[in-house]
């Protein structure tokens, strides 16, 4: 398990440079976050990265030689953190809005996960073989109204649910970023149909203000679920 200390040295900003109160904030959490410090010292592109392997050493659903969906994949944290347990025979799959920086081993697909185009280009990549796990570190561009914040993303993630009928194998997993809200036990509720078991995990790198926190789903069992089309356009543009 990975576990850190505070880093005992505050950094300060300096204090000639023009800067927001919000940024001011989110330049003093970047210099003084113990998991930003240890990343970059490790090779990581992200502190997410610190996530997923405390997710994984908990529930353990990546493993040599899976296949791996990873969505919401820049700037690359997860898929590095993958790729290095998958190894060679693994096939490691990042799906992102933005451009990615490659990463050696990795398949890198720039996209809206929203676009059909998109969910076809994952299955072409896949070919006939179906994934081991798919991930979800995606977080709909935030509006600033937290209940519109959490209603997109679990419309999001309703998408990736009923797209996980056409890629995942029976017995994979599904391991998705939510935003607490009230609405995450609907998410929860439909999984508990087709998954054996789910539950809710917060690693300990997810910083504790924030509100976010990760559903893990495993031991897909797909002939449980009804009517999962491809196409089903959840969209935030509804909201
Ligand atoms: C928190 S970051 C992911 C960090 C990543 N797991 C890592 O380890 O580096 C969330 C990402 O989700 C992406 N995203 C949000 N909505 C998306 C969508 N509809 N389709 C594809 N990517 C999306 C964003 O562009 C953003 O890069």
């Amino acid at each position: 398990m990975t576990t850190f200390k505070k880093t005992e040295k505050i950094q300060k900003l300096d204090s000639k440079k023009k800067r927001t109160a919000s940024s001011r904030q989110w330049l003093l959490r970047q210099l003084n976050d113990p998991y930003v410090a240890r990343a970059r010292k490790d090779g990581y592109r992200s502190r997410a990265a610190y996530k997923l392997i405390e997710i994984n050493d908990k529930y353990k659903f990546i493993k040599k030689g899976c296949r791996i969906l990873d969505l919401g994949a820049a700037p690359g944290g997860w898929c590095q953190v993958a790729k290095a347990i998958v190894g060679q025979n693994g096939l490691v799959i990042g799906v992102d809005l933005q451009d990615i920086i490659p990463i050696t081993g990795v398949t890198l697909l720039k996209g809206d996960f929203n676009d059909e185009t998109v969910r076809h280009m994952i299955m072409d990549t896949f070919a006939d073989e179906k994934a081991d796990v798919i991930l979800s570190d995606m977080a709909a561009s935030a509006c600033g109204m937290t209940d519109v914040d959490h209603i997109r993303l679990m419309l999001l993630l309703e998408s990736v649910y009923h797209f996980s009928f056409h890629l995942l194998r029976p017995g994979g997993s599904f391991i998705a970023k939510v935003l607490r809200g009230g609405t995450e036990k609907d998410l929860l509720a439909q999984l508990k149909q087709s998954f054996a078991k789910v539950t809710h995990f917060k690693p300990p790198s997810s910083r504790q203000e924030s509100s976010e926190l990760y559903v893990i789903a495993q031991g897909f069992r797909p002939e449980k679920g009804v009517n999962h089309s491809i196409t089903s356009t959840i969209t935030s543009d509804i909201l």
